[in-house]
Protein backbone atom coordinates (compact mmCIF):
# COMPACT_ATOMS: atom_id res chain seq x y z
CA UNK A 1 0.00 0.00 0.00
CA UNK A 2 1.30 3.48 -0.94
CA UNK A 3 1.70 6.55 1.51
CA UNK A 4 -0.20 9.32 -0.52
CA UNK A 5 -0.62 12.86 -0.57
CA UNK A 6 -4.51 14.29 -1.66
CA UNK A 7 -4.05 17.91 -2.44
CA UNK A 8 -6.27 21.29 -3.99
CA UNK A 9 -5.27 21.82 -7.38
CA UNK A 10 -7.08 25.49 -7.26
CA UNK A 11 -8.15 27.79 -4.24
CA UNK A 12 -9.82 25.49 -1.77
CA UNK A 13 -12.59 23.82 -2.07
CA UNK A 14 -12.68 21.21 -4.95
CA UNK A 15 -14.18 18.80 -2.76
CA UNK A 16 -11.15 17.33 -1.19
CA UNK A 17 -13.79 16.28 1.61
CA UNK A 18 -15.67 13.78 -0.14
CA UNK A 19 -12.67 11.93 -2.25
CA UNK A 20 -10.55 11.76 1.29
CA UNK A 21 -13.50 10.24 2.51
CA UNK A 22 -14.10 7.74 -0.63
CA UNK A 23 -9.91 6.42 -0.33
CA UNK A 24 -9.97 6.42 3.72
CA UNK A 25 -11.20 2.49 3.66
CA UNK A 26 -7.86 2.41 1.44
CA UNK A 27 -5.58 3.22 4.37
CA UNK A 28 -4.47 2.82 8.38
CA UNK A 29 -4.54 6.64 8.87
CA UNK A 30 -5.20 10.20 7.74
CA UNK A 31 -3.11 12.83 8.49
CA UNK A 32 -3.77 16.61 8.17
CA UNK A 33 -0.59 18.85 7.37
CA UNK A 34 -1.33 22.49 7.68
CA UNK A 35 -3.94 25.04 8.10
CA UNK A 36 -5.92 25.45 10.77
CA UNK A 37 -10.00 25.65 11.95
CA UNK A 38 -9.83 27.72 8.23
CA UNK A 39 -10.88 24.62 6.44
CA UNK A 40 -14.22 22.75 6.51
CA UNK A 41 -15.68 19.77 5.86
CA UNK A 42 -19.45 19.37 5.79
CA UNK A 43 -20.46 15.81 7.27
CA UNK A 44 -23.73 14.10 7.08
CA UNK A 45 -25.10 12.08 10.35
CA UNK A 46 -28.35 10.42 8.78
CA UNK A 47 -30.90 13.71 8.32
CA UNK A 48 -28.17 16.14 10.79
CA UNK A 49 -25.03 18.27 9.17
CA UNK A 50 -22.22 18.73 11.18
CA UNK A 51 -18.92 20.87 10.46
CA UNK A 52 -15.39 19.46 10.94
CA UNK A 53 -12.53 22.32 10.66
CA UNK A 54 -9.62 20.27 12.08
CA UNK A 55 -10.33 16.68 13.19
CA UNK A 56 -9.80 14.87 9.57
CA UNK A 57 -13.05 13.41 8.70
CA UNK A 58 -11.03 9.90 8.95
CA UNK A 59 -12.24 9.82 12.43
CA UNK A 60 -15.64 8.58 11.13
CA UNK A 61 -14.52 5.55 9.92
CA UNK A 62 -13.95 2.80 12.50
CA UNK A 63 -10.66 1.76 13.44
CA UNK A 64 -8.94 4.94 11.05
CA UNK A 65 -6.47 6.70 12.90
CA UNK A 66 -6.21 10.54 12.84
CA UNK A 67 -3.88 12.97 13.37
CA UNK A 68 -2.95 16.81 13.16
CA UNK A 69 0.53 17.30 12.70
CA UNK A 70 3.09 19.77 13.71
CA UNK A 71 2.56 21.52 10.51
CA UNK A 72 -0.61 23.14 11.52
CA UNK A 73 -2.20 25.72 13.84
CA UNK A 74 -4.40 24.53 16.91
CA UNK A 75 -7.56 26.25 18.20
CA UNK A 76 -8.14 24.41 21.49
CA UNK A 77 -11.65 25.78 21.89
CA UNK A 78 -12.62 25.15 18.02
CA UNK A 79 -10.79 21.43 18.94
CA UNK A 80 -12.79 20.95 21.72
CA UNK A 81 -16.00 21.50 20.01
CA UNK A 82 -15.49 19.11 17.27
CA UNK A 83 -14.53 16.64 19.66
CA UNK A 84 -18.01 17.27 21.75
CA UNK A 85 -20.06 17.40 18.51
CA UNK A 86 -18.03 13.71 17.92
CA UNK A 87 -19.11 12.42 21.27
CA UNK A 88 -22.57 13.57 20.99
CA UNK A 89 -22.93 11.71 17.84
CA UNK A 90 -21.32 8.59 19.17
CA UNK A 91 -18.08 8.95 17.70
CA UNK A 92 -15.17 7.97 19.96
CA UNK A 93 -11.76 9.95 19.30
CA UNK A 94 -9.72 8.57 22.39
CA UNK A 95 -7.07 6.02 21.34
CA UNK A 96 -6.91 7.06 17.56
CA UNK A 97 -7.09 10.77 17.55
CA UNK A 98 -3.42 11.76 18.05
CA UNK A 99 -2.35 16.30 18.31
CA UNK A 100 1.35 16.72 17.63
CA UNK A 101 3.20 18.13 20.12
CA UNK A 102 4.91 20.35 17.86
CA UNK A 103 1.62 21.84 16.40
CA UNK A 104 1.42 25.66 17.27
CA UNK A 105 -1.67 26.38 19.23
CA UNK A 106 -3.97 29.17 17.90
CA UNK A 107 -4.35 31.32 20.85
CA UNK A 108 -7.40 33.69 21.39
CA UNK A 109 -5.14 36.96 20.20
CA UNK A 110 -5.36 35.50 16.82
CA UNK A 111 -8.46 36.20 15.76
CA UNK A 112 -8.32 39.23 17.51
CA UNK A 113 -5.60 40.54 15.58
CA UNK A 114 -6.24 39.29 12.17
CA UNK A 115 -9.86 41.12 12.11
CA UNK A 116 -8.54 44.18 13.33
CA UNK A 117 -5.96 43.60 10.93
CA UNK A 118 -8.96 43.14 7.72
CA UNK A 119 -10.78 46.09 9.48
CA UNK A 120 -7.78 48.58 8.66
CA UNK A 121 -7.03 47.61 5.79
CA UNK A 122 -9.80 48.49 3.58
CA UNK A 123 -9.18 47.97 0.14
CA UNK A 124 -6.27 45.96 0.65
CA UNK A 125 -7.57 43.51 2.69
CA UNK A 126 -7.10 39.63 1.84
CA UNK A 127 -10.83 38.67 3.06
CA UNK A 128 -9.18 35.92 5.85
CA UNK A 129 -11.60 33.63 7.87
CA UNK A 130 -10.93 35.65 10.29
CA UNK A 131 -9.20 32.67 12.56
CA UNK A 132 -6.44 34.05 13.46
CA UNK A 133 -4.52 31.76 10.63
CA UNK A 134 -1.78 34.59 9.79
CA UNK A 135 -1.09 35.64 13.14
CA UNK A 136 -0.61 32.37 14.46
CA UNK A 137 1.71 31.49 11.78
CA UNK A 138 3.28 34.79 12.06
CA UNK A 139 4.15 34.12 15.77
CA UNK A 140 5.56 30.85 14.88
CA UNK A 141 8.17 31.97 12.23
CA UNK A 142 9.26 34.61 14.18
CA UNK A 143 9.84 32.10 17.11
CA UNK A 144 7.18 33.65 19.63
CA UNK A 145 4.58 30.80 19.21
CA UNK A 146 3.35 28.64 21.86
CA UNK A 147 3.27 24.91 20.38
CA UNK A 148 1.45 21.94 22.12
CA UNK A 149 4.05 20.87 24.31
CA UNK A 150 4.92 24.12 25.70
CA UNK A 151 1.33 24.70 27.37
CA UNK A 152 2.45 23.56 30.46
CA UNK A 153 6.19 25.04 30.39
CA UNK A 154 7.57 26.58 33.33
CA UNK A 155 9.09 29.17 30.95
CA UNK A 156 5.88 30.31 29.47
CA UNK A 157 4.67 33.24 31.17
CA UNK A 158 8.02 34.52 30.67
CA UNK A 159 7.44 33.84 26.87
CA UNK A 160 4.11 35.66 26.70
CA UNK A 161 5.28 38.07 28.64
CA UNK A 162 8.09 38.65 25.66
CA UNK A 163 5.05 38.17 23.09
CA UNK A 164 2.46 40.31 24.69
CA UNK A 165 4.01 43.75 24.30
CA UNK A 166 4.39 43.74 20.76
CA UNK A 167 0.68 42.31 20.38
CA UNK A 168 -0.20 45.22 22.36
CA UNK A 169 0.62 47.70 21.08
CA UNK A 170 -0.35 46.25 17.42
CA UNK A 171 -3.90 46.19 18.35
CA UNK A 172 -3.59 49.73 20.29
CA UNK A 173 -2.51 50.87 17.04
CA UNK A 174 -5.32 49.14 14.95
CA UNK A 175 -7.75 50.91 17.77
CA UNK A 176 -8.63 48.21 19.78
CA UNK A 177 -9.62 49.78 23.17
CA UNK A 178 -7.50 48.92 26.02
CA UNK A 179 -10.51 46.71 27.95
CA UNK A 180 -10.03 44.05 24.97
CA UNK A 181 -6.56 43.69 25.44
CA UNK A 182 -5.42 40.47 27.17
CA UNK A 183 -2.85 40.21 30.20
CA UNK A 184 -0.15 37.77 30.37
CA UNK A 185 -1.52 35.96 33.20
CA UNK A 186 -4.92 35.42 31.55
CA UNK A 187 -2.94 34.03 28.75
CA UNK A 188 -1.32 31.57 30.82
CA UNK A 189 -3.91 30.71 32.59
CA UNK A 190 -5.85 29.71 29.43
CA UNK A 191 -2.95 28.29 28.09
CA UNK A 192 -2.74 25.66 31.22
CA UNK A 193 -6.57 24.83 30.94
CA UNK A 194 -6.00 24.05 26.72
CA UNK A 195 -2.89 22.07 27.96
CA UNK A 196 -5.84 19.55 30.07
CA UNK A 197 -8.13 19.29 26.81
CA UNK A 198 -4.74 17.98 25.02
CA UNK A 199 -4.03 15.81 27.18
CA UNK A 200 -5.70 12.58 25.96
CA UNK A 201 -4.63 12.72 22.33
CA UNK A 202 -0.87 15.40 22.33
CA UNK A 203 1.73 13.10 20.98
CA UNK A 204 4.81 12.37 18.49
CA UNK A 205 3.25 12.43 15.60
CA UNK A 206 6.08 12.42 13.07
CA UNK A 207 7.18 9.41 15.51
CA UNK A 208 3.77 7.55 14.95
CA UNK A 209 3.56 7.77 11.65
CA UNK A 210 7.17 6.88 10.73
CA UNK A 211 6.73 3.99 12.41
CA UNK A 212 3.26 2.89 11.00
CA UNK A 213 4.62 2.89 7.46
CA UNK A 214 7.93 1.52 8.27
CA UNK A 215 5.41 -1.50 9.64
CA UNK A 216 3.80 -1.57 6.37
CA UNK A 217 0.83 0.61 7.18
CA UNK A 218 -0.38 3.65 4.79
CA UNK A 219 -1.34 7.24 5.53
CA UNK A 220 -3.11 9.42 3.22
CA UNK A 221 -1.78 12.69 3.78
CA UNK A 222 -4.60 15.50 3.52
CA UNK A 223 -3.85 19.01 2.16
CA UNK A 224 -6.34 21.50 3.18
CA UNK A 225 -7.40 24.94 1.30
CA UNK A 226 -5.05 23.97 -2.49
CA UNK A 227 -2.24 25.34 -4.65
CA UNK A 228 -2.67 28.74 -5.40
CA UNK A 229 -3.59 29.37 -1.49
CA UNK A 230 0.20 27.97 -0.75
CA UNK A 231 2.25 31.17 0.81
CA UNK A 232 5.03 30.78 -1.06
CA UNK A 233 3.31 29.73 -4.80
CA UNK A 234 0.21 30.76 -4.80
CA UNK A 235 -0.90 33.92 -6.13
CA UNK A 236 0.82 35.89 -2.64
CA UNK A 237 -0.33 38.12 -1.01
CA UNK A 238 -3.84 36.76 -1.49
CA UNK A 239 -2.84 33.45 -0.31
CA UNK A 240 -3.43 31.33 3.53
CA UNK A 241 0.01 31.12 5.68
CA UNK A 242 0.95 27.83 5.07
CA UNK A 243 2.17 25.38 2.53
CA UNK A 244 -0.76 23.92 1.42
CA UNK A 245 1.35 22.03 -1.42
CA UNK A 246 2.19 18.51 -0.78
CA UNK A 247 5.40 19.87 0.00
CA UNK A 248 3.92 20.84 3.28
CA UNK A 249 3.13 17.16 3.88
CA UNK A 250 6.44 16.05 4.72
CA UNK A 251 7.50 18.96 6.50
CA UNK A 252 3.69 19.47 8.51
CA UNK A 253 3.96 16.01 9.96
CA UNK A 254 7.40 15.40 10.66
CA UNK A 255 7.65 12.14 7.80
CA UNK A 256 10.46 12.01 5.36
CA UNK A 257 9.86 12.96 1.93
CA UNK A 258 11.33 9.64 0.54
CA UNK A 259 8.25 7.48 2.74
CA UNK A 260 5.56 9.62 0.20
CA UNK A 261 4.82 7.76 -2.55
CA UNK A 262 2.42 9.52 -4.67
CA UNK A 263 0.02 12.78 -5.33
CA UNK A 264 -3.54 12.55 -6.07
CA UNK A 265 -5.04 16.44 -7.03
CA UNK A 266 -8.36 17.37 -6.78
CA UNK A 267 -9.82 19.40 -9.54
CA UNK A 268 -13.42 20.88 -9.42
CA UNK A 269 -14.35 21.11 -13.02
CA UNK A 270 -14.98 24.83 -12.79
CA UNK A 271 -13.45 27.49 -10.34
CA UNK A 272 -13.80 29.37 -7.66
CA UNK A 273 -12.85 31.48 -5.00
CA UNK A 274 -13.45 33.20 -1.51
CA UNK A 275 -12.04 36.57 -0.53
CA UNK A 276 -9.77 39.06 -2.46
CA UNK A 277 -7.22 38.53 -4.77
CA UNK A 278 -6.77 37.53 -8.90
CA UNK A 279 -9.08 34.75 -10.38
CA UNK A 280 -8.10 35.26 -14.26
CA UNK A 281 -11.68 33.03 -15.37
CA UNK A 282 -13.97 34.79 -12.98
CA UNK A 283 -17.60 34.98 -14.07
CA UNK A 284 -20.08 37.46 -13.38
CA UNK A 285 -23.48 37.62 -14.40
CA UNK A 286 -26.17 34.89 -14.79
CA UNK A 287 -23.56 32.08 -15.52
CA UNK A 288 -21.96 33.09 -11.80
CA UNK A 289 -25.48 32.81 -10.79
CA UNK A 290 -26.60 29.46 -11.90
CA UNK A 291 -22.89 27.86 -11.41
CA UNK A 292 -22.95 29.33 -7.64
CA UNK A 293 -26.61 27.71 -6.92
CA UNK A 294 -26.54 24.62 -8.60
CA UNK A 295 -22.77 23.87 -7.05
CA UNK A 296 -24.05 25.37 -3.56
CA UNK A 297 -20.97 27.45 -3.72
CA UNK A 298 -20.92 29.02 0.14
CA UNK A 299 -18.17 28.89 2.06
CA UNK A 300 -18.37 26.12 4.54
CA UNK A 301 -16.55 27.72 7.61
CA UNK A 302 -17.94 31.54 6.66
CA UNK A 303 -20.77 31.45 4.45
CA UNK A 304 -19.45 33.92 1.89
CA UNK A 305 -20.57 33.45 -1.37
CA UNK A 306 -17.66 31.87 -3.50
CA UNK A 307 -16.59 34.01 -6.75
CA UNK A 308 -17.02 31.29 -9.60
CA UNK A 309 -15.36 30.95 -12.71
CA UNK A 310 -14.28 28.52 -15.90
CA UNK A 311 -11.81 26.03 -15.02
CA UNK A 312 -8.43 27.39 -15.94
CA UNK A 313 -5.69 24.89 -16.95
CA UNK A 314 -2.78 27.02 -16.36
CA UNK A 315 -3.46 27.01 -12.75
CA UNK A 316 -4.07 23.26 -12.78
CA UNK A 317 -0.76 22.86 -15.16
CA UNK A 318 1.15 24.98 -12.60
CA UNK A 319 -0.79 22.66 -9.79
CA UNK A 320 0.22 19.61 -10.95
CA UNK A 321 3.94 20.29 -11.67
CA UNK A 322 4.23 22.21 -8.30
CA UNK A 323 2.82 19.25 -6.72
CA UNK A 324 3.74 16.27 -8.62
CA UNK A 325 0.20 15.20 -9.17
CA UNK A 326 0.75 11.36 -10.88
CA UNK A 327 -3.64 11.09 -11.15
CA UNK A 328 -6.68 13.61 -10.94
CA UNK A 329 -9.65 13.57 -9.23
CA UNK A 330 -12.15 15.69 -11.19
CA UNK A 331 -15.14 16.91 -9.41
CA UNK A 332 -18.72 18.66 -9.71
CA UNK A 333 -19.14 17.92 -12.84
CA UNK A 334 -23.01 17.42 -12.50
CA UNK A 335 -22.70 21.32 -12.40
CA UNK A 336 -22.03 21.80 -15.50
CA UNK A 337 -24.63 19.33 -16.93
CA UNK A 338 -27.43 22.61 -17.96
CA UNK A 339 -24.59 24.20 -19.70
CA UNK A 340 -24.69 24.71 -23.67
CA UNK A 341 -21.47 25.53 -23.70
CA UNK A 342 -18.72 25.34 -21.36
CA UNK A 343 -15.64 27.22 -21.96
CA UNK A 344 -11.59 26.33 -20.72
CA UNK A 345 -8.87 29.04 -20.29
CA UNK A 346 -5.82 27.14 -22.30
CA UNK A 347 -3.50 30.37 -21.69
CA UNK A 348 -3.84 33.79 -21.00
CA UNK A 349 -3.03 36.78 -23.09
CA UNK A 350 -0.78 39.41 -20.77
CA UNK A 351 -0.15 42.97 -22.71
CA UNK A 352 -0.83 41.21 -26.15
CA UNK A 353 1.38 37.92 -25.63
CA UNK A 354 0.32 34.35 -24.84
CA UNK A 355 1.04 32.80 -21.66
CA UNK A 356 1.26 29.77 -20.56
CA UNK A 357 2.31 29.96 -16.58
CA UNK A 358 0.99 31.44 -13.69
CA UNK A 359 2.85 34.90 -13.60
CA UNK A 360 4.90 35.74 -9.90
CA UNK A 361 3.96 39.34 -10.50
CA UNK A 362 0.23 40.13 -9.26
CA UNK A 363 -0.07 43.17 -11.47
CA UNK A 364 0.09 41.03 -14.76
CA UNK A 365 -2.06 38.37 -12.83
CA UNK A 366 -4.47 41.54 -12.87
CA UNK A 367 -3.73 42.15 -16.84
CA UNK A 368 -4.42 39.07 -17.75
CA UNK A 369 -6.95 38.39 -20.47
CA UNK A 370 -8.09 34.46 -20.68
CA UNK A 371 -7.85 32.88 -23.89
CA UNK A 372 -10.29 30.15 -24.10
CA UNK A 373 -11.20 26.79 -25.70
CA UNK A 374 -15.44 26.23 -26.46
CA UNK A 375 -16.63 23.12 -25.80
CA UNK A 376 -20.24 21.62 -26.46
CA UNK A 377 -22.60 21.32 -23.32
CA UNK A 378 -23.62 17.83 -22.88
CA UNK A 379 -27.46 19.16 -21.20
CA UNK A 380 -27.86 15.95 -19.75
CA UNK A 381 -28.12 14.29 -16.38
CA UNK A 382 -24.54 12.65 -14.99
CA UNK A 383 -25.57 11.97 -11.66
CA UNK A 384 -24.35 8.46 -10.57
CA UNK A 385 -23.59 7.04 -13.79
CA UNK A 386 -21.50 3.78 -13.10
CA UNK A 387 -19.30 4.02 -15.31
CA UNK A 388 -16.88 6.79 -17.62
CA UNK A 389 -18.42 5.39 -20.88
CA UNK A 390 -21.99 6.08 -19.35
CA UNK A 391 -21.56 9.64 -19.45
CA UNK A 392 -22.49 11.44 -22.31
CA UNK A 393 -20.30 11.47 -25.01
CA UNK A 394 -19.72 15.79 -24.98
CA UNK A 395 -19.38 14.83 -21.04
CA UNK A 396 -16.85 12.45 -21.39
CA UNK A 397 -15.04 14.75 -24.29
CA UNK A 398 -14.84 17.28 -21.80
CA UNK A 399 -13.56 15.52 -19.02
CA UNK A 400 -10.44 13.90 -21.63
CA UNK A 401 -9.92 17.33 -22.80
CA UNK A 402 -9.21 18.66 -19.02
CA UNK A 403 -6.75 15.51 -18.63
CA UNK A 404 -5.06 16.59 -22.29
CA UNK A 405 -4.76 20.23 -21.15
CA UNK A 406 -3.70 19.29 -17.47
CA UNK A 407 -1.09 16.34 -18.58
CA UNK A 408 -2.48 13.67 -15.83
CA UNK A 409 -4.62 10.78 -15.81
CA UNK A 410 -8.12 10.98 -14.37
CA UNK A 411 -8.62 8.65 -12.16
CA UNK A 412 -11.87 9.69 -10.26
CA UNK A 413 -14.89 11.81 -11.36
CA UNK A 414 -17.04 12.90 -9.29
CA UNK A 415 -20.85 13.82 -10.34
CA UNK A 416 -22.63 14.55 -7.08
CA UNK A 417 -22.18 14.52 -3.45
CA UNK A 418 -22.96 11.31 -2.72
CA UNK A 419 -20.02 8.19 -2.49
CA UNK A 420 -22.29 6.28 -5.23
CA UNK A 421 -22.15 9.71 -7.58
CA UNK A 422 -18.78 8.85 -8.12
CA UNK A 423 -16.82 7.02 -11.19
CA UNK A 424 -13.95 5.29 -10.86
CA UNK A 425 -11.92 5.16 -13.98
CA UNK A 426 -9.82 1.56 -14.72
CA UNK A 427 -6.80 1.09 -15.12
CA UNK A 428 -5.37 4.49 -13.65
CA UNK A 429 -2.31 5.38 -10.95
CA UNK A 430 -4.51 5.64 -8.62
CA UNK A 431 -5.64 1.94 -8.62
CA UNK A 432 -2.21 1.03 -8.18
CA UNK A 433 -1.26 3.15 -5.37
CA UNK A 434 -4.29 2.24 -3.15
CA UNK A 435 -5.05 -1.03 -4.87
CA UNK A 436 -8.19 -0.54 -6.71
CA UNK A 437 -10.73 1.69 -5.84
CA UNK A 438 -14.10 0.76 -4.42
CA UNK A 439 -17.21 3.08 -4.55
CA UNK A 440 -20.51 2.96 -2.51
P1 LIG B 1 -6.87 32.65 6.03
O1 LIG B 1 -6.40 31.27 5.74
O2 LIG B 1 -8.06 32.69 6.94
O3 LIG B 1 -5.76 33.55 6.47
O4 LIG B 1 -7.39 33.28 4.64
C1 LIG B 1 -6.52 33.60 3.56
C2 LIG B 1 -7.19 33.32 2.23
O5 LIG B 1 -7.36 31.92 2.07
C3 LIG B 1 -8.58 33.93 2.08
O6 LIG B 1 -8.77 34.27 0.72
C4 LIG B 1 -9.51 32.79 2.43
O7 LIG B 1 -10.79 32.92 1.85
C5 LIG B 1 -8.74 31.62 1.84
N1 LIG B 1 -9.02 30.34 2.50
C6 LIG B 1 -8.58 29.91 3.70
N2 LIG B 1 -9.04 28.67 3.96
C7 LIG B 1 -9.78 28.31 2.91
C8 LIG B 1 -10.49 27.11 2.58
O8 LIG B 1 -10.52 26.12 3.32
N3 LIG B 1 -11.14 27.11 1.37
C9 LIG B 1 -11.08 28.19 0.51
N4 LIG B 1 -10.42 29.30 0.79
C10 LIG B 1 -9.77 29.37 1.97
Amino acid sequence: MSNLVVVGMQWGDEGKGKIVDLLCPSFDAVARYQGGNNAGHTVKFGDQHFSLHLIPSGILHEGLHCFLGNGMVINPEAFIEELNGLEKRGVESRGRLWVSDRAQVLLPIHPQIDKAREGAAGEQKIGTTSRGIGPAYEHKVSRFGVRVADLESEALPERLALLLPRVHAELRALGVADAELVSAQQLTEYCRRAAQRFDDYQADVGLMLTDLIEAGGSVLFEGAQGALLDVDHGSYPFVTSSNSSAGGAAVGTGVAPTLLDGVLGVLKAYGTRVGEGPFPAELEGDLLDQIRERGHEYGTTTGRPRRCGWLDTVVARYARRLNGIGSLALTKLDVLDELDQIKVCVAYEIDGERVDQFPADLAKVERVKPIYETLPGWRENTLARPTFEDLPRNAQRYVRFVEAEVGAEISLVSTGPRREETIAVEHTRLEEWVGGVTIG
